[in-house]
């Protein structure tokens, strides 16, 4: 029997942020499930940025910000696991509480604020991981500190520090929770901005991917379409939290400022990826993510143009048995469709 409804509901009686923490420290402990590292079933496997992914299906950025549970996580059965946001310098963040759930929402706001141990201890933590593993598939998603006056020289510092260490970096310039960082996303900014971290990300030369907010204008979008189809930057993450609330929300913490993710995200951040499928023309590999909470979501966003897939807010309800039910998923999901391969499903809506 799983123990998940026990778990969830001893999770769910403390303050969100206090779950978490107890959650990354049981994941260490060992607590998790023990499936080992998700065996590769050739139709979801899929080649991207020069790598092989197990499956498509990954872990989003803000679960695992400091690089403390890859391992753990990988073997859930994720394909993938994105650490961070990092920042050059350690930084508590923005004061609490800023982590909230919508629980008749199936939902999270967050404006934790980029809270994290800085790059040189992640770095420390992801060479040991490297170590025993030298396989799995770890992004590295960068932010600048708050206090920062030189935003390019921060990402270009991460860069420098992770990159050795990354499968793909992630230019995040989406959270709503640093003041100026989305104005980033302007395409002069981010051609100057993706330059730098190219520049300094060390000789393995890993991809450099720009993750993008669900709230762009379409002419914002089309901006940054045209510079990732002119070779600006390896892929395009599609998409953070919004700043938006959906009149549907009901629960009480609608209000509290920050990023919304989970279910009211996945329509708007899935059409907001079919918009950039469009506009790169199938050019540009896209990560597909906002919303997803079962193997129907994950294939709408592959058949809208994803490649990959990443998670975060339906583990918080759902738990640890959800990255296996959605491969299941996927797996008779091509079936149906007479797809022999999960790449031919890419786009083909
Ligand atoms: C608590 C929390 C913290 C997050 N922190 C980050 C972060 O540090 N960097 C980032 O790029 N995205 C961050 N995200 C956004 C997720 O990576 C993802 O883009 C977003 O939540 C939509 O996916 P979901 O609906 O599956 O959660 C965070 C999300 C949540 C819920």
């Amino acid at each position: 029997m799983s123990l998940w409804p026990l778990a969830r509901a001893a999770l769910f009686a403390l303050p969100a942020e206090t779950a978490h923490g107890l959650t990354i420290r049981g994941l260490r402990a060992g607590l998790g499930p023990r499936m080992g590292r998700a065996e590769t079933n050739d139709a979801l496997a899929i080649d991207v940025f020069g790598r092989r992914f197990p499956n498509p299906l990954g872990l989003a950025a803000g679960f695992d910000k400091d690089a403390r549970v890859v391992a753990p996580m990988l073997a859930m059965g994720f394909g993938f696991v994105e650490v961070g946001t990092l920042t050059p310098r350690p930084q508590p963040g923005n004061p609490r509480p800023r982590l909230f759930r919508l629980k008749e929402d199936r939902a999270v706001i967050n404006r934790l604020g980029f809270n994290n141990g800085g790059a040189a201890a992640a770095a420390k933590r992801l060479t040991a991981f490297r170590a025993r593993d030298a396989n799995a598939i770890v992004g590295v998603n960068i932010g600048r500190n708050k206090t920062s006056t030189d935003a390019v020289a921060d990402y270009a510092e991460a860069a420098r520090v992770l990159g050795p260490l990354a499968d793909y970096l992630v230019i995040n310039v989406s959270s709503p929770n640093t003041p100026g960082l989305r104005d980033l996303q302007g395409a002069g900014a981010m051609a100057e901005l993706v330059a730098a971290v190219r520049a300094s990300r060390g000789e393995t030369a890993p991809p450099v991917l720009v993750k993008i907010a669900p709230d762009l204008t379409d002419g914002q979008l089309a901006d940054i379409c045209a510079l990732a189809r002119a070779g600006g930057m390896d892929g395009l993450t599609v998409s953070n939290t919004t700043i938006e609330r959906p009149d549907t929300l009901k629960s009480d913490n609608r209000a509290e400022t920050g990023g919304l993710s989970g279910a009211p995200l996945m329509e708007r951040a899935t059409r907001l990826l079919a918009d950039a499928y469009v506009e790169v023309r199938g050019k540009v590999p896209l990560v597909g993510v906002g919303g997803i909470a079962s193997a129907a979501d994950a294939y709408a966003k592959i058949r809208a143009g994803a490649s990959l897939v990443q998670l975060y807010t339906a583990m918080v309800y759902e738990g640890p048995g959800l990255p296996g039910r959605i491969l299941a998923g996927l797996v008779e999901r091509l079936k149906a469709d007479g797809f022999a391969h999960i790449r031919d499903a890419v786009g083909a809506g």
